[in-house]
């Protein structure tokens, strides 16, 4: 006879599933949700490997075809960041199980077309995170999330994409690094598979994972320093004094500005991940988006045990006016974000 694979050995993607659909943890219909998600990502995970045999490094060209093509986030658009953005919208429209996506690429968001049926599910994606580094051959990745479309709603539009994170039935993203990899929660815990590129499918190889409650690791821009309001000033000056300061410890410092490689290293060994408010743009709060990079992050911290703040609220309840909005991000092991809320919450 032939015996059962062992417990997190060979277990496929689909096999997960499944058994957790059995667990009750999720419906057929998110299921092959988060199915079609894998498969594109699959699909962007060789597009990116092919790199400069590809054609797709560099900028993506206006549809004039005179100068970059600038999206609604005001950034130069990368032609892999177009590219990622059709395979998502192609791989989602026909399944059934969507209502609406949103991207970071779009300047709206978009109803399933007409032509096929429509589910109960919203989409929101950042294609390509850190596409900045593309054409340098650092890891990037795919952020996604998924929203309940509110019931009764008979044309999906912008204002339906706007619910708390806590909202989130199910976020995750892609890393494609050296190996490519799909970090997922379904709201019980958060589980990481990595890509056979033989098979084509994802493996499980990392069930439950869990952030170490303290760390000596920050992750932070700090060329933006000098824009930082006071207590954000006060937090890094006492984590750089090291041993001899207030937090009495040293701590190293690690920035690959691609949020998903960073994310991926406090997920594994720890660590505080901050892009704080400054005043460069004041009135875009930050730089990284609500919607597409804050939430889906904070709700993949938050499942294996880390936890993640705007600075002084939990990310997670944060109410957004707009589909793009920015946002304050602290996440990463629970002490450590506790400690740098506390500057905030006690300065104000
Ligand atoms: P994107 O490539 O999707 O626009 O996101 C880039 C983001 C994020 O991945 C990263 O943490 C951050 O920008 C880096 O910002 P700086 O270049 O200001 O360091
Ligand atoms: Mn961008
Ligand atoms: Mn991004
Ligand atoms: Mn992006």
């Amino acid at each position: 006879a032939v015996s059962p694979a062992p417990d997190s050995t060979h277990r496929s993607l689909t096999r997960f599933l499944i058994e957790e659909q059995r667990a009750g943890h999720l419906n057929p219909e998110l299921r092959l949700l988060i199915e079609v998600v894998a498969r594109a990502c699959k699909r962007i995970s060789v597009a990116v490997g092919k790199g400069a045999l590809g054609g797709v490094l560099g900028d993506a060209v206006a549809a004039g075809g005179d100068g970059a093509s600038i999206n609604v986030q005001g950034e130069a658009q990368k032609k892999l960041d177009v590219l990622s953005n059709e395979i998502l919208l192609e791989a989602n429209a026909w399944g059934g199980h969507l209502a609406g996506l949103a991207s970071e690429e779009m300047d709206h968001s978009q109803p399933i077309p007409d032509a096929y049926p429509r589910g109960n599910y919203l989409l929101l994606f950042d294609p390509l995170d850190g596409s900045s580094n593309i054409d340098v051959n650092v890891s990037v990745g795919t952020i996604f999330s998924v929203l309940r479309c509110p019931e009764g709603v008979a044309e999906v539009g912008d204002q339906h994409f706007l619910q708390a994170g806590r909202e989130q039935v199910a976020a995750g993203y892609c890393i494609y690094g050296p190996s490519t990899m799909l970090v997922l929660t379904l709201g019980h815990g958060t589980h990481a598979f990595t890509l056979d590129r033989e098979q084509g499918s994802f493996v499980l190889t990392q069930r439950a994972m869990r952030i170490p409650e303290e760390t000596r690791e920050f992750a932070i821009n700090m060329s933006n320093q000098r824009h930082w309001e006071t207590p954000m000033q006060d937090y890094v000056r006492d984590l750089l004094a090291g041993s001899e300061g207030p937090r009495g410890k040293d701590f190293n410092m690690r920035w690959i500005a691609s949020m998903v490689a960073d994310v991926h290293r406090l997920l594994t060994r720890g660590g505080i991940f901050i892009y704080p408010w400054d005043r460069k743009d004041p009135g875009k709060a930050g730089k990284l988006r609500l919607m597409y990079e804050a939430n889906p992050m904070s709700m993949l911290v938050e499942q294996a045990g880390g936890a993640a703040t705007d600075g002084r609220e939990r990310l997670l309840d944060v109410l957004p006016g707009q589909l793009h909005q920015r946002v304050p991000v602290f996440l990463g092991s629970k002490r450590e974000v506790e400690e740098a809320t506390r500057y905030h919450v006690t300065h104000d």
